[in-house]
C-alpha cells in the first residue's frame, strides 16, 4: 500500500482504517493509532490465548537483507500465536531488486501472501515496496527507522512507568534509526526525549522537525544536545544501541574513538531520576556503549523490550491485516 513522504504526515486522525496500510515510519499511526496499538498489546500480553486464530488463513512472507534474531523470530512466532503462516527468505547475500524488479516482486508478492515485512539497508526499498504492493508492508529495520522495536521501547516504558507523557526518555549515542524512531514515538506519546550524540551524527534534521512538529499537538518535549550528561539528568530511563549499526562496519574503529565519551556507565546512570531503568534494543557490545555493570544490573529492561517486540508486532499485525480497529474497538481508535 502506498504510505505518503514522511513530511505529508499529519498528526491528526488518518480517514481510513488501519486495515491495508503500511507501517513504513513511525509517522504512519496517529497519536492517537500509536496508542490502540500500545493498548492492544497489552491485551495480547494478558490473554494471549484469547486471540488465537486471529490471523487464520493469512500468510505472511518475511524478506530479510540484514541478520536478525529478535525480529525475526518475534515476527514468525507472532504469526504463528495467531494461527497465521510464515515465510522466511535470506536476502543476506543479494539486496532486494537485484534479480528483478521491486515494482515487479511487489506485484508477485501481492498475488500469493498477505502481508510483507522487510529488513533493508536502503530505507527507499522499504517506502518502495509499500508504494508498489497492494498489501500492508511492515518496516522490520531499514537504515532510517525501527518502527516496531519503538513501539515496543514505549510499551516497555508504559508498562514500568504508567503514563508516558510524565516520562523522560535520555537517549545516548547514535543518532540512528532506533533514534529516529524513539524520537517519533516520544513525539506520539507526549514523552520527553533528550537525544546526546556525538557533533555530525545527530538524528536526520527531517525527523528531529517532524518529531517537534508532532510534540507540538501532543505535548511531547523532543530534545537533541552533544552533552550526555545533560540527557541523562531527571531522565527515567537511558537508552542506547550500537556505534556502528549493520553496514556501518567498516566505520567502526573510528567510531568507537568518537563515540567513547558516551558510554553508558554507571558515572552516567547515576544522573538519573531514582527508579530509572536502562533500555538497549539489542545486539549489544559490553565495554562499548555499555558497561556489563549496567546493562547485566537490576536496572536493566532489555529482556522485557525484547519480549515486548512479540506482543506488541502482534498488535501490529492485527490492526493492518486482521480486521484492524472494528474488530478490536479501543479508545483513540479512528475509524
Ligand atoms: N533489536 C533487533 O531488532 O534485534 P535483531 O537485529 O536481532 O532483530
Ligand atoms: N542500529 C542498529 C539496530 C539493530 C537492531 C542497526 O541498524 O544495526
Amino acid at each position: 500500500m502506498a504510505t505518503k513522504p514522511i513530511e505529508d504526515h499529519a498528526t491528526g486522525a488518518h480517514a481510513a482504517p488501519m486495515t491495508s496500510r503500511d507501517l513504513i515510519s513511525i509517522c504512519d499511526f496517529t497519536p492517537a493509532e500509536v496508542e490502540s496499538v500500545l493498548d492492544l498489546t497489552a491485551l495480547l500480553k494478558e490473554r494471549p490465548a484469547d486471540f488465537r486464530g486471529a490471523l487464520a488463513g493469512k500468510q505472511i512472507v518475511l524478506f530479510f537483507e540484514k541478520p536478525s534474531l529478535r525480529t525475526r523470530l518475534t515476527f514468525e512466532a507472532g504469526i504463528h500465536s495467531l494461527g497465521g503462516v510464515s515465510f522466511f527468505v535470506d536476502q543476506k547475500h543479494e539486496r532486494l531488486g537485484v534479480r528483478e524488479s521491486l515494482s515487479d516482486v511487489a506485484h508477485n508478492l501481492e498475488r500469493w501472501v498477505d502481508g510483507i515485512v522487510l529488513r533493508t539497508f536502503a530505507h527507499e526499498t522499504v517506502v518502495k515496496m509499500a508504494e508498489y504492493a497492494a498489501i500492508p508492508v511492515i518496516n522490520a529495520l531499514s537504515d532510517f527507522e525501527h518502527p516496531c522495536q519503538a513501539l515496543a521501547d514505549f510499551f516497555t516504558l508504559r508498562e514500568r512507568f504508567g503514563d508516558l507523557k510524565k516520562v523522560k526518555l535520555a537517549y545516548v549515542g547514535d543518532g540512528n534509526n532506533v533514534a529516529h524512531s524513539l524520537m517519533l514515538a516520544a513525539a506520539s506519546t507526549g514523552s520527553h526525549i533528550a537525544v546526546a550524540t556525538p557533533k555530525g551524527y545527530e538524528p536526520d534534521a527531517k525527523v528531529t522537525a517532524q518529531a517537534k512538529k508532532i510534540a507540538a499537538k501532543t505535548g511531547a518535549k523532543i530534545e537533541t544536545m552533544t552533552d550526555p550528561v545533560a540527557a541523562a539528568k531527571g531522565a527515567n530511563a537511558v537508552y542506547t544501541d550500537v556505534w556502528a549499526s549493520m553496514g556501518q562496519e567498516e566505520e567502526a574503529a573510528e567510531r568507537k574513538k568518537i563515540f567513547a565519551p558516551y558510554q553508558v556507565n554507571e558515572k552516567l546512570f547515576a544522573h538519573t531520576e531514582d527508579g530509572a531503568v536502562f533500555m538497549h534494543c539489542l545486539p549489544a557490545h559490553r565495554g562499548d556503549e555499555v558497561t556489563a555493570q549496567v546493562i547485566d544490573s537490576a536496572v536493566s529492561v532489555v529482556f522485557d523490550e525484547a519480549e515486548n517486540r512479540l506482543h506488541v508486532q502482534k498488535a501490529i499485525m492485527l490492526l493492518l491485516l486482521g480486521g484492524g480497529m472494528r474488530r478490536f474497538p479501543l479508545r483513540g481508535a479512528h475509524v
